[in-house]
């Protein structure tokens, strides 16, 4: 069915609001019966494509005129002030974006993140002994969810973790829906700043972590201190935010299926932790306002035509619930092979730290419910404040007890 952009063309929500905290929002989910591909509204009118299905989504993610550049006319940008393009390669298109990528992918690789497993098994354990040693209800976001992925990407980095509290704010502030384009800009810029500084420090004294090594192609004249700072920005960023939501949000869908938590908590098979990990990258979908496109030439896919200029949304909770891919996709079910959801994107720009956010999630996972077994919500689920304005999902607070 050929959809045209008129009066008709549905206003893409700016907030997830379902009946069922983990679902995409039931409008978006209607526009399956376009097809593949229909015309949204944005908040500034544009009418971007809409990208219903897991074969299209990828498609469309692995084609080669499809352009991740913000600043391009077209491109669906989430809320204004969201278009500055200084996010570094994750904004940028191939040779750049390759060029950057390269620099840093070594340390992502998923031998060299695996050789992280003990030190992120301590910082899991030690947090736990906390935990359980401290007050309770506690808020896990803030003992817990937040603490492990921010100390591992510290460690990884060479970014030192007494900054938390300034790093973890401001890049909430970056990624929230509702910010000013004010406040996000002072916000950016601060972490800007503080990355420059350290980038400054580590080329002066050296150590042994990932900055230190990027920062010395400043000297070699293979990058610019911007180009370094601003990649420092995005690991930061990308390295904590997203994996406390999973830790977070995951914690949350499983104490809302004592079933399956049980099936996690009980199992000896690190297969199936594993394969519980993926399950709840695709049923939770915490990047869920979709990676966005822009078209740099005619596009024909499933019976229409993208044309040079138009924007593409392709949000992962639409492709990751595709009855097509994933029988019964409401069900959260961890024993199923959820292994080709869309949660760490596709193509070129598919996420580099998706071993590093594995291996924690795996950890914690395999971990924290079987050492706190009696693990429960100290607040009805109605008074959990879920990140509805923000482009990363999850919740704000989450208490628990035990
Ligand atoms: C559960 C946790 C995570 C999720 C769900 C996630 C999701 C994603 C997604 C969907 C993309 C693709 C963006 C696009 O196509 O526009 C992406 C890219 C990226 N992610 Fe992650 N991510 C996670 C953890 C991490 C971690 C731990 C790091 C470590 C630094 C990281 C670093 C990056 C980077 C650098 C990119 C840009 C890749 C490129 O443009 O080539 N992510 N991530």
């Amino acid at each position: 069915m050929k959809v045209t952009v008129d009066e008709a063309v549905p206003e893409f929500p700016g907030v997830r609001a379902a009946a069922c905290p983990f679902d995409p929002p039931p409008e978006l989910r209607e526009l399956r019966r376009h097809g593949p591909l229909a015309k949204v509204r944005l908040w500034d009118g544009s009418t971007p494509w809409f990208v219903t299905t897991h074969a299209e989504q990828k498609a469309l993610l692995g084609h080669p005129q499809v352009s991740a550049d913000v600043t391009r006319p077209g491109y669906p940008i989430h809320t204004a002030g969201t278009g500055g393009g200084s996010l570094s390669f994750i904004l940028m298109d191939d040779p750049e974006h390759a060029r950057l990528r390269r620099m840093v992918q070594g340390a992502f690789t998923v031998r060299r993140v695996e050789g992280m497993r003990p030190a992120v098994r301590r910082i899991v354990d030690r947090l736990i002994d906390e935990l359980l040693a401290g007050p309770k209800p506690v808020d896990l976001v803030e003992a817990f969810a937040l603490p492990v992925p921010s100390l591992v990407i510290c460690e990884l980095l060479g970014v030192p973790y007494a900054d938390h509290g300034f790093f973890q704010d401001n890049s909430k502030t970056v990624i929230k829906r509702s910010a000013t384009p004010e406040e996000r800009a002072v916000a950016f810029g601060s972490l800007f700043e503080y990355l420059d500084g350290l980038v400054g420090k580590k080329i002066e004294q050296p150590a042994d972590d990932l900055l230190s090594k990027v920062a010395a192609r400043v000297g070699s004249g293979e990058l610019t201190r911007q180009e370094v700072a601003q990649m420092g920005v995005l690991l930061l960023i990308a390295g904590h935010e997203t994996t406390a939501n999973m830790i977070a949000l995951g914690t949350l869908a499983l104490l809302r299926h004592p079933g399956q938590l049980a099936v996690l908590r009980e199992s000896e098979d690190p297969k199936l932790v594993a394969g519980a990990v993926e399950e709840l990258l695709r049923y939770l979908n915490i990047t869920h306002s979709g990676r966005r496109r822009v078209a740099t030439a005619d596009i024909e896919i499933a019976g229409q035509v993208i044309r040079a200029g138009e924007g593409i949304i392709m949000p992962n909770d639409i492709g990751n619930r595709d009855p097509e891919v994933f029988p019964d996709p409401d069900e959260l079910d961890v024993s199923r092979d959820a292994r080709r959801h869309v949660a760490f994107g596709f193509g070129v720009h598919q996420c580099l730290g998706q071993p590093l956010a594995r291996l924690e999630l795996q950890v914690v996972y395999g971990t924290l419910y079987r050492r706190v077994p009696t693990l429960a919500l100290a607040a009805p689920i109605e008074e959990i404040p879920f990140k509805h304005d923000g482009q990363v999902y999850g919740v704000y607070e989450l208490p628990v007890t035990w």
